[in-house]
């Protein structure tokens, strides 16, 4: 199947058909790395455990390690053991790594990509992986120009006309905008654009493509979706571990590089965005870039965005060190872990309305939620003491954990009084579907092999999140100063200060 060619899985009327990869191999560049062991190779084998890979597919990993299949065979079956999602079944993993392979070598070696181009050939003959191949590459962004020409050097890239080529990048895609431009003239110097697949796993998670259904299969919540309705957004993503063994990649890029310009403004963007005309991955990355390029930061950054870092403190009773102690950092960074902006959009729908993003390392809590906060009603028949403890409604969706949907309102307090209270109504993935979620990474991966493309961020998408974001990075750069944090807490003043400014407050986490 070529990369244009329609997908027969995706036909409405074989919907009930499960969608499985045809034959290929995956090249997993940066198999050594965090996100290797406790993501992908446990989602590879959760694929596998679920059927959803063909009989003959192979993994390669490539990394700077001198081990041999058998190495990397064992650290797979470690990662597998302990991050899969799925139970452990000795057959389906026995059958996986059959077709598990090394590959060491440096980036920059071409003898390295002539070794892994002939271990790619030997398993289409071997494995009758058909020339397909993924070349995923989880590795720091500043190899990704030098993998990518490598494997043009070697003919890797080459597709014939019964084969395809794909190649996987991970986020952050360049640092700003001119560096993802630049990145993306080397991407496609070696492949077409349909080739190409940028990884925002947050667009993987059920929760996230559940923003779509919500707004637009339903009646009910698209009539009050508005700016006559709500008085603003509050998109979090906080978590409760610091930066683990990641220094290297961090320092220097900071939270808003993090998960700000992909996972936070494509939440924005699925809340945001008008109905797209169908559900194609064309209508719908047109719908995000169009709300994206309506996005508008306020004139005053220093009134409209905060930042801080982690200082020590406590979590979960543990005692846990500041940002500037952790290893690798060096005492004089000022790498932010919080990061908080207003932005506004320029639209009939959102004139007016503010959304604000946050997100930040060792707060009290892990949470990830969208939550709508809509204007109080506009007139109260009740007396001020009866409505003394009522709130604005707000609809909240809950990326993680608790997956779900909560409705906030004010309801009687049973008594004789009419006093008026906010209660919850919810709607909990764990209680409605038996089956549970499957991990970002494994949708992801499998839309990666099948070749679908609507859950990765298209090169217009990527530019348009730097431009809203690059300002803010330069004010930050030109102020040099990060406020600190207390790890365990709930981050910098200067983040509720910016709220209360707005005579607003930040839900609690
Ligand atoms: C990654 C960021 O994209 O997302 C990490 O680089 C962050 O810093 C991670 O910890 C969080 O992912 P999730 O799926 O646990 O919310």
């Amino acid at each position: 199947m070529t990369d244009t060619a329609p997908n027969p899985l995706r036909d409405p009327r074989d919907k009930r058909l499960p969608r499985v990869a045809g034959p290929c191999v995956l090249v997993l560049f940066g198999v050594t790395g965090d996100l290797s062991r406790k993501k992908l190779l446990p989602a590879i084998y959760d694929l596998a455990n679920r059927g959803l890979l063909p009989p003959g597919f192979s993994l390669v990993g490539f990394a700077r390690r001198d081990w041999d299949h058998q190495d990397f065979r064992q650290i797979a079956y470690e990662a597998v053991k302990q991050h899969a999602r799925t139970p452990f079944r000795e057959d389906v993993w026995n059958h996986l790594s059959e077709g598990m392979h090394f590959v060491p070598g440096e980036f920059n070696d071409p003898g390295a990509f002539d070794a892994l181009a002939m271990a790619v050939k030997e398993l289409d003959t071997s494995r009758g992986t058909g020339g397909n191949y993924a070349f995923y590459l989880s590795i720091p962004p500043k190899f990704f120009s030098t993998v990518t020409e490598q494997l043009q050097r070697s003919g890797l890239a080459e597709r014939s006309e019964n084969s395809w080529r794909r190649v996987v990048i991970e986020k952050p895609f360049g640092h700003d905008l001119k560096s993802a431009q630049e990145l993306n003239d080397i991407v496609h110097r070696v492949f077409p654009e349909e080739s190409i697949f940028r990884i925002d796993h947050y667009l993987g998670k059920e929760t996230v493509q559940n923003i779509l259904a919500l707004r637009f299969a339903n009646t009910m919540f698209e009539p009050i979706w508005n700016r006559s309705y709500v008085d603003h957004v509050q998109i979090t993503m906080a978590e409760d571990i610091g930066i683990g063994g990641r220094a290297g990649y961090y320092d220097g890029i900071g939270a808003a590089r993090d998960v700000i310009q992909n996972h936070l403004l494509q939440l924005l963007a699925l809340t945001a965005m008008e109905e797209p005309t169908s559900f194609s991955s064309e209508a719908v990355r047109a719908e995000k870039a169009k709300i994206l390029s309506q996005v508008r930061l306020p004139d005053d950054l220093s009134l409209a965005t905060a930042r801080g870092q982690y200082a020590a403190g406590w979590q979960g009773g543990v005692k846990v060190s500041g940002y500037l102690e952790e290893e690798g950092i060096p005492q004089s960074s000022t790498t932010e872990t919080y990061a908080a902006v207003k932005l506004e959009i320029d639209s009939r729908r959102w004139a007016g309305v503010p959304f604000y993003l946050r997100t930040g390392k060792r707060l009290s809590r892990r949470v990830t939620e969208v939550a709508l906060v809509f204007q109080q009603a506009p007139h109260q028949p009740f007396s001020q003491t009866d409505t003394e403890e009522l709130g604005q409604n707000a609809l909240v969706m809950r990326v993680q954990p608790d997956e779900g949907i909560t409705v906030r309102f004010g309801s009687k307090v049973p008594g004789t009084s009419m006093e008026i209270r906010d209660v919850n109504m919810d709607f909990a993935y764990g209680e409605s579907f038996t089956e549970s979620s499957p991990e970002a990474y494994e949708r992801l991966i499998l839309d990666v092999l099948i070749g679908d493309p609507p859950l990765f961020p298209r090169q217009e998408e990527v530019e348009l999140s730097w431009r809203i974001l690059d300002p803010v990075e330069e004010h930050w750069a030109e102020r040099k100063k990060v406020e600190q944090y207390k790890s365990g807490g709930y981050g910098p003043d200067g983040a509720d200060e910016m709220m209360a400014r707005d005579g607003r407050v930040w839900r609690r986490l």
